[in-house]
């Protein structure tokens, strides 16, 4: 028995049906029905011991590498073992109903392109990349014996491509973040504490800009009050059920 529709005001879908120019940002929280924990939420396994903030950092991995090292693994298996889940799916959709979309995510998890989401904005980077620490280019041949921590060629350590804390995000990503936040009609902030800046200013470049600013999440955040509208709910469920919305007034 499919849940009732998600009641989406009216105001909204008006302006869905008007917009050309959409955003989105995704958190942790758009994951978090496909079984990857997100970093606020009660954590589970090697996590348990360890603090995200504690081990996702420079000092951390220079000081523990093949514990970080280890962690980063750990994640990665967690997402392979990982599906998109019909939140991701129904997002890969909105390409087809807006003429200009874009799809920021904070997320490392790469489920958005496993459900099919062409041109994601990483702003924190791909956990299943992996860096030259001196370097920062991407490494393809990743030689580990499991005991010491793998090395680039040049010797220096490798490291998971992601963004630590204290790290800045990659420059590029950003600017086509805050750009797509300025230009859009309308900007959802799905599955995310809004904590972390600079990722949880987008939304609020966007409504400063004139965007309508939408809000998906079962629990309030820092920008609920700001939001001009909250859909209240698992984003697993939520936006199939706007995406029935908009394919209906879309034909
Ligand atoms: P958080 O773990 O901080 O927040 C997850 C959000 O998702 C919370 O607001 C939850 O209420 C919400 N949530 C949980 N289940 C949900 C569901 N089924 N549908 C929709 N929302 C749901 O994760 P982020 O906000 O992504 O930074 O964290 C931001 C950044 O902090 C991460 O990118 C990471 C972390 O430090 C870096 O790695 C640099």
């Amino acid at each position: 028995m499919a849940p009732p529709l998600t009641a989406v005001p009216e105001r909204l879908l008006t302006a869905l049906r008007q917009a050309q120019r959409v955003a989105v940002l995704t958190g942790a929280g758009i994951s978090a029905e496909s079984g990857v924990p997100a970093f606020r939420d009660a954590q589970t396994g090697l996590r348990s011991k360890y603090d995200a903030q504690e081990l996702a950092t420079p000092e951390a991995f220079l000081a523990r590498p093949r514990l970080v090292w280890d962690w980063y693994l750990f994640r990665r298996g967690l997402v392979e073992r990982a599906a998109p889940n019909r939140g991701h799916e129904s997002l890969a959709r909105f390409p087809e109903i807006f003429a200009d979309f874009t799809l920021i995510t904070q997320n490392v998890d790469g489920l958005h392109q496993r459900a099919g989401q062409r041109d994601v904005i990483e702003l924190h980077g791909n956990i299943f990349d992996t860096l030259c620490f001196d370097e920062r280019r991407l490494v393809s041949d990743v030689r580990d014996d499991g005991k010491a921590p793998p090395r680039c060629d040049c010797g220096s350590l490798l490291r998971p491509g992601v963004v630590w804390f204290g790290e800045s995000l990659p420059g590029p990503a950003l600017s086509r973040a805050e750009a797509a936040a300025r230009g859009c009609q309308v900007f959802f902030s799905i599955g995310t504490s809004s904590l972390v800046h600079p990722a949880a200013g987008l939304p609020l470049i966007a409504k400063r800009s004139g965007a309508l600013l939408v809000e998906i999440n079962p629990t309030t955040t820092p920008l609920t009050t700001s939001a001009d509208h909250v859909l209240s709910g698992p984003a697993g469920q939520v936006l199939p059920q706007l995406l029935q919305h908009l394919e209906a007034f879309r034909g």
